[in-house]
């Protein structure tokens, strides 16, 4: 479907913008290991190492109008008209554009004038830099003198500090240049001659008409980066940044004769030096100190990487690199159906956003700023979920960096730094659900890997030396978590709050100063309890079980196995209000979501999370629950998640009462959660109802991309909801653990393709008229290939297949 804004290029695995004024900026990642960069289509966004906010390489500007300021920008002066390969920020109209969104690259292609521009941005594999290879054709009969001036800005390394501490920053900042015939780099080295051991720099593979380093010298004091002084003097003016803004440009005056093409390659790099080699010997280079400089930067990691892209050959052999990449990891698992847009989601994007998931949590995206939260302890054990068959080490690794944060009584911070891997107070903690998610996390990687050695490894409880304990050991402290944290009904006490970050019934808060994350909690004395914990206890704990018995330890399975009946009988009698489960009971005791209240009578979690648990199966609450989703919560776009939405503020609600009604955790569709819902249909065998809700959420069928608003290639947190002003427009693309949890869902539910401790069961539960698909999964060391016919229009097989493990090839039809 081509729309006024794009179209996705399948064989391409690409999303094309062909029209730069998208409803908002549509971005995509640069980086998959320990160098980022945000692009949106424009070319605007920034770049970090490993950590968004201790770690910022270059500046941008948030809350800014227009809304997607600051990012690394060429402008071409061909004759009198100055115009930007990817529009912004001159706005100069293009006589062509297009903006390819690949899997870790972005190309941006603008055409003015009989001059084409073409920018590749990408991270090569175990490089710390963004490449950018800018190239040029003369598309006229004659000669062309252009102009071309590069941009950046450096961010002070610390993206909070950088964004308050003027006082202080606008006094650092330090800058080196260094000039040689093959290249001319500025390196960006504030606060490196004290405590810092990392430097950037921004490089060109040709000699330069000049360079800038100081903002104010290139754009003028008084203009915008849309019409910079030195692009409209068409000059450079090797300004030295001495504290204020320092900024890298490089000038190049090229020509081109007809039909010529040329190519620049850009290296927008970072290095860290060991702090015995952080100096050089003086070597002539020019900075901001001048000759009484005594901390020349050794630079000569920052070579290494210069030498090794100097030439074209050079940046097409990492790109090809990175594209293998791509190719080895979405071969574990594709699909082949008639539904080209069912393939798309599962072979390309949801694939493609669980790397990006997995790698950024929750930290930057352009509605995640980068310094608020880092890496989740439920948030990433849920993203690891939808990476694992991807990088099995590197989520193995994972799991012990989030386990490593976990308290000896199994509760956690909620968040940690992805640069120091400790725990981060600010965020908050004392979620009751978050210990459970450990073991959601380890048992889809043992699944996956048959790795059990992970249970034996050694994880200390908040980073303690001396107070290792197995990983194994771990888990069963997060099972107890919930058993020790049990309500007046036996159900579990839901803390600051459950998945629901914004349900916050122990918060009490009058005080718009403080944040409902981290105020203090009111527990003492609190009856409030969760139901979406006790579903979540149940579905995890047999996890826990099926865990234990795969290690032959039948005692601990039987003693986890009666807390877990225990729990269905407390949900089946406190927990179930006559046609749905209740979400939970209040500081006092009072039921949330039930029918006898006036607003917020059924919330999704609950439904979901119980009846993906199949509590109260017997009884067929399961699907009545299903059932009454249905019927108050469903709409065009989705489920929200609770309804009627809160018209007030409830102080003993918290967050979530702040929210508009049909926003957010307020009645807004948390597409998140809507794959719990579907899960459950398929657990029920209700096909046709999971593919409806399924397709209702994916991306690849939403077809108002002027109403939807945000990327359409990849899912967001929120659609508002029924309520809203504007129901249907999506916020929060990228960072959302709904990226994984529809992988799950797909991969695993609705394809039904399931990793399992015995083999691979494939249990699929389809749309009755979908008639035929074939998986193909690498799963271990084995390949299995699965067509699945449906010559009657079933939406499940009476029994599950289960396919031993065994390596080497295998091919097995299933006919429902
Ligand atoms: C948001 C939640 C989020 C929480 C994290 C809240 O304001 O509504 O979605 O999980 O902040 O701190
Ligand atoms: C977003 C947070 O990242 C996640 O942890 C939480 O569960 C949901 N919001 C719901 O509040």
């Amino acid at each position: 479907m081509k729309t006024q804004y794009g179209h996705f290029d399948d064989s391409n695995r690409e999303y094309v913008i062909t029209n730069p004024k998208t409803p908002f900026p549509w971005i995509n990642y640069l980086g998959n290991e320990d160098f980022f960069g945000l692009i949106s289509n424009t070319a605007g966004g920034y770049n970090f190492y490993k950590d968004a906010k201790f770690r910022r390489i270059t500046r941008y500007r948030y809350n800014s109008v227009p809304m997607d300021n600051g990012g690394r920008y060429f402008y071409i002066k061909d004759e009198e008209t100055i115009w930007n390969p990817g529009w912004k920020p001159c706005k100069t109209p293009l006589d062509s554009y297009e903006c390819r969104h690949g899997l870790n690259y972005t190309r941006i292609t603008g055409v003015k004038n009989n001059v084409r521009a073409s920018v590749l941005h990408f991270v090569p594999l175990g490089v710390k830099a963004e490449l950018q290879r800018l190239t040029l054709t003369n598309l006229s009969q004659e000669a062309k003198r252009l102009k071309v001036f590069s941009y950046t800005e450096w961010c002070l390394w610390n993206g909070a500090t950088d964004g308050e501490n003027f006082q202080r920053n606008l006094s650092t900042g330090e800058v080196e240049i260094e000039q040689t015939d093959r290249f001319t780099a500025i390196y960006h080295k504030t606060e490196y001659k004290e405590r810092r051991n990392h430097y950037a720099y921004y490089t060109v593979n040709a000699p330069v008409q000049g360079y800038d380093t100081d903002r104010e010298a290139f754009v003028g004091l008084y203009n915008e980066l849309s019409e910079p002084q030195a692009v409209l003097e068409g000059r450079a003016t090797d300004s030295l940044a001495h504290g204020w803004s320092p900024i890298a440009s490089h000038y190049l005056e090229i020509e081109l004769a007809a039909g010529e093409t040329r190519d620049l390659i850009f290296i927008l790099g970072y290095e860290e030096n060991p702090n015995e080699e952080k100096f050089a010997a003086k070597a002539g280079e020019i900075t901001s100190l001048g000759e009484k400089d005594h901390h020349i930067i050794n630079k000569v990691r920052a070579h290494e990487v210069i030498n090794r892209f100097a030439t074209v050959e050079a940046v097409d052999a990492a790109f090809a690199e990175l594209t293998a990449l791509w190719d080895e990891l979405l071969s574990k698992y594709r699909v082949e159906s008639s539904d080209e847009r069912l393939n798309r989601m599962v072979n390309i994007w949801n694939q493609y956003q669980c790397m990006i998931t997995f790698c950024m949590s929750r930290s930057a995206s352009f509605f995640e700023s980068g310094i608020g939260r880092g890496m989740g302890f439920r948030d990433s054990n849920q993203d690891l979920v939808g990476f694992v068959h991807q990088i099995p080490s590197r989520a193995r690794q994972r799991i012990l960096d989030i386990a490593a944060t976990q308290f000896p009584d199994g509760g956690c911070y909620h968040q940690y730094q992805p640069l120091t891997k400790r725990g981060n107070n600010d965020i908050g903690g004392g979620f009751n659900d978050d210990p459970l998610w450990l073991i959601f996390g380890t048992t889809a990687y043992i699944r996956e890997t048959c790795d059990f050695s992970i249970l034996d490894e050694l994880v200390p409880w908040d980073n303690q030396p001396g107070s290792e304990v197995s990983l194994m050991e771990h888990l069963r402290i997060s099972f107890d978590h919930v058993v020790n944290n049990l309500g007046p009904h036996g159900l579990p006490l839901i803390g600051r709050a459950d998945w629901n970050d914004c349900l916050n019934l122990n918060c009490f808060s009058m005080d718009p100063n403080e944040s409902f994350q981290t105020t203090g909690n009111q527990t003492e004395g609190s009856k409030a309890e969760s139901l979406m914990i006790a579903g979540l206890f149940v579905y995890c704990g047999r996890q826990y079980v099926d865990l234990c018995n795969a290690c032959n330890m039948s005692a601990e399975a039987a003693r986890a196995e009666q807390h877990i009946q225990n729990m269905n009988q407390a949900v089946e009698k406190y927990g179930w209000d006559g046609e749905w489960y209740l979400r939970a009971f209040d500081f006092y005791g009072h039921k949330i979501g039930s029918k006898e209240n006036e607003e917020g009578k059924i919330f999704i979690e609950s439904q979901g999370w119980c009846a993906m648990a199949r509590i109260g199966a017997e009884q067929g609450l399961p699907e009545k629950a299903l059932d009454s989703a249905a019927k108050w919560l469903d709409s065009p776009h989705g489920m929200v998640l609770n309804y009627p939405a809160y018209t007030t503020y409830h102080i003993e609600l918290g967050e979530q009462s702040t929210y508009p009604a049909g926003y957010k955790e307020n009645g807004g569709i948390f597409c998140h959660n809507n794959p719990w819902v579907i899960i459950a249909q398929t657990e029920a065998g209700r096909g046709n109802d999971a593919w409806d809700l399924y397709r209702k959420i994916a991306p690849a069928w939403i077809e108002d991309q002027d109403l939807h608003k945000v990327e359409p290639y990849v899912y967001c947190q929120m659609v508002a909801g029924k309520e809203a002003a504007k129901p249907g427009e999506g916020k929060n693309s990228w960072l959302t653990g709904t990226a994984a949890w529809n992988w799950l869902t797909v991969s695993q539910h609705i394809l039904g393709i399931r990793p399992t401790y015995e083999g691979l069961l494939v249990d699929p539960c389809i749309p009755a008229d979908l008639k035929e698909f074939k998986v193909t999964r690498k799963w271990r060391d084995a390949e299995y290939v699965i067509t699945v016919k449906n010559p009657n229009g079933k939406q499940h097989a009476d029994t599950p297949t289960c396919l031993p493990y065994a390596p080497g090839k295998h091919n097995s039809v299933i006919i429902l």
